[in-house]
C-alpha cells in the first residue's frame, strides 16, 4: 500500500489519535496475570495489540471484546493470577511488535513450559540479547537464533533477583526484567543509565504492586499478587505527533489533540518542537488510570533547528521521525544536529537510514551520522519515500507531504496498521491531502 499527499493548508478541527500502543500491551499483560477481572476501555486495536491479545487467549485467558459497536474499543480481561497461564499449543506470534516480544519474553521466561516466541520478517532480525543477558542471570533458559528470534524459551528451576543496569536506555528492557521479578525470589532492582517511560511501573501499582522508584532506579520484590482493575487508555502521544507535526507545519492551522498522554518520561517531543519554535498548548491536564493527560493545541509555526541528544533521545525516542521532518521545514539553512540516538538503528526499521533516506528524497540537505543526522531546512520538493516497512517513518513522510512543492508518494505503508490503524481517516478528517494508491 503506498500514500500519496499533495500540498496542503489550512488543517483545522479536533481529533483523538489512535489509543496509546504502550499502556494497551501493558493492560493486556498485566490484567492476565492478575487476580479477577479487569476491563480495558478504548484500547489500541492495532495490529501489534491484537498480537498480544492473541497471546494470552492461547494461554488460556479469557479476553472478549465488550460491545458489538466498532467504535467501543473495550475489553473485559479474566485474570488468571501468577500461576494461572497454560501451555500454549503453538509459537506465539508477536508480528511487528517489539514491545510484545521483549515484555512476553521476561514473563514466559518464568512460566514451568516450554515455549516459542516469533515474530514477522522484521522483528526477526532484531536484536534480543538485551534481554536474553539480564533473564539469563535471572536464571532463564532462553535458546534464540544467535540472539535474535525466535526465541524458544524453557522452564527455569526457580528465577532468581539481580540488581541490573540495561547498556542502552529501553523501556522494554527494564520492564522485561521487571515482569520477571515478579517471579524470583528477592528484590529485583533495576538502575537505568538515562529515564525511560515509565508505564509499567505505574500500571502495577494500579494493579495493587508494591514497586518503587527514586531517580533512575526501580525496586520490586517477587512473589505479591496483582488487582483486577478498571483501565482507560489516552491517545498515543507518539501518534498524534503526527498530528502536532501537522498543524506546526501547514499554513493558517490550527488543531487540537483530545485525550493525549503527556507522561514526562515520553514527552521529549513536546519540549524539543517548542524549542524549534513550535507554538503548542496543554489544555485541561488531568489524570486517567494514573497517567498524565491534557488536550494539546498546535497552531502554524516558525520553526528553527536546535541541538538534540543525550537526554533528549529516551524522552523522544520513537518520535525523532517526525523531529527530523520538523528540521527539514525550519527556517532555510537553519541546522539540527541529532546525536547519541544509536537506539534508532534498532527499531522497526534503522531509523537513522530510513529518515536520511526518505530527507534526501524530497531534496532535503542531510548528513548521516552514526548516531543521529544533521539536517538543513529549506524546502522540501515532491518524492517518492520508501518506509521501509516501519509506521512511523510512513506517517511522518505523509505529514511531511503537506508542505512539499509537488506530491509525495510514501510506499510500504501497511505497517500503519501496527499502531494507527485509522491514520487515513484522521489525515483526511483534519483536512490532509491524502489519498491511498
Ligand atoms: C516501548 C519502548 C520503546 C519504544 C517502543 C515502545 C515500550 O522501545 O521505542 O515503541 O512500550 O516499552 P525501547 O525499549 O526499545 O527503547
Amino acid at each position: 500500500m503506498k500514500f500519496r499527499i499533495s500540498p496542503t493548508s489550512t488543517l483545522q478541527g479536533g481529533i483523538q489519535a489512535a489509543a496509546d500502543k504502550s499502556i494497551s500491551h501493558r493492560s493486556v499483560i498485566l490484567g492476565a496475570i492478575a487476580n479477577g477481572v479487569t476491563t480495558v476501555r478504548d484500547i489500541l486495536e492495532g495490529e501489534d495489540v491484537l498480537a498480544t491479545i492473541s497471546a494470552f487467549r492461547k494461554m488460556g485467558v479469557s479476553i472478549t471484546r465488550d460491545s458489538p459497536d466498532p467504535a467501543d474499543r473495550n475489553y473485559v480481561i479474566e485474570g488468571v493470577g501468577l500461576h494461572g497461564l497454560e501451555k500454549p499449543g503453538e509459537a506465539l506470534d508477536m508480528g511487528n511488535s517489539g514491545t510484545a516480544f521483549r515484555l512476553l519474553g521476561g514473563l514466559l521466561a518464568a512460566q514451568p513450559w516450554t515455549c516459542v516466541l516469533t515474530g514477522d520478517e522484521y522483528l526477526r532480525n532484531r536484536p534480543m540479547g538485551r534481554i536474553i543477558t539480564p533473564l539469563t542471570r535471572m536464571g532463564a533458559r532462553i535458546e534464540s537464533d544467535e540472539g535474535r528470534p525466535p526465541l524458544t524459551i524453557n522452564p527455569a528451576s526457580g528465577l532468581h533477583a539481580i540488581t541490573y543496569t540495561p547498556p542502552m536506555a529501553s523501556a522494554q528492557v527494564k520492564s522485561a526484567i521487571l515482569l520477571a521479578g515478579l517471579y524470583a525470589d528477592g528484590q529485583t532492582i533495576v538502575i537505568e543509565s538515562a529515564r525511560t517511560r515509565d508505564h509499567t511501573e505505574r500500571m502495577l501499582r494500579g494493579f495493587g504492586y508494591p514497586i518503587q522508584s527514586g531517580g533512575n532506579t526501580i525496586t520490586l520484590q517477587g512473589g505479591g499478587q496483582l488487582q483486577g482493575r478498571a483501565v482507560s487508555v489516552p491517545a498515543d502521544l507518539s501518534s498524534a505527533a503526527f498530528f502536532i507535526l501537522a498543524g506546526l507545519i501547514t499554513a493558517d492551522s490550527e488543531l487540537l489533540l483530545r485525550n493525549t498522554g503527556i507522561n514526562p518520561s515520553r514527552s521529549g517531543v513536546l519540549k524539543i518542537l517548542t524549542r524549534m519554535g513550535g507554538r503548542i498548548e496543554l489544555e485541561n491536564q488531568r489524570e486517567i488510570s494514573g497517567e498524565p493527560v491534557a488536550d494539546i493545541r498546535v497552531k502554524s509555526s516558525s520553526l528553527e533547528g536546535v541541538e538534540i541528544g543525550g537526554d533528549d533521545i529516551a524522552l523522544s525516542i520513537d518520535e525523532i521521525p517526525v523531529i527530523a521532518v520538523a528540521a527539514a521545514c525550519a527556517g532555510s539553512g537553519s541546522k539540527t544536529r541529532i546525536s547519541d540516538a544509536e537506539e534508532l538503528r534498532v527499531k522497526e526499521s534503522d531509523r537513522i537510514h530510513s529518515v536520511v533516506r526518505g530527507l534526501s528524497a524530497l531534496g532535503v540537505e542531510v548528513i548521516e551520522h552514526p548516531d543521529g543526522m544533521t539536517i538543513t531546512g529549506g524546502k522540501l520538493q515532491g518524492g517518492e519515500v520508501d518506509s521501509f516497512g516501519d509506521h512511523r517513518i510512513a506517517m511522518a513522510f505523509a505529514i511531511a507531504g503537506t508542505v512539499a512543492k509537488e506530491p509525495v508518494v510514501v510506499s510500504n505503508c501497511e505497517n500503519v496498521a501496527t499502531s494507527f490503524p485509522d491514520f487515513y481517516q484522521t489525515a483526511r478528517q483534519t483536512g490532509v491531502n491524502i489519498a491511498i494508491l
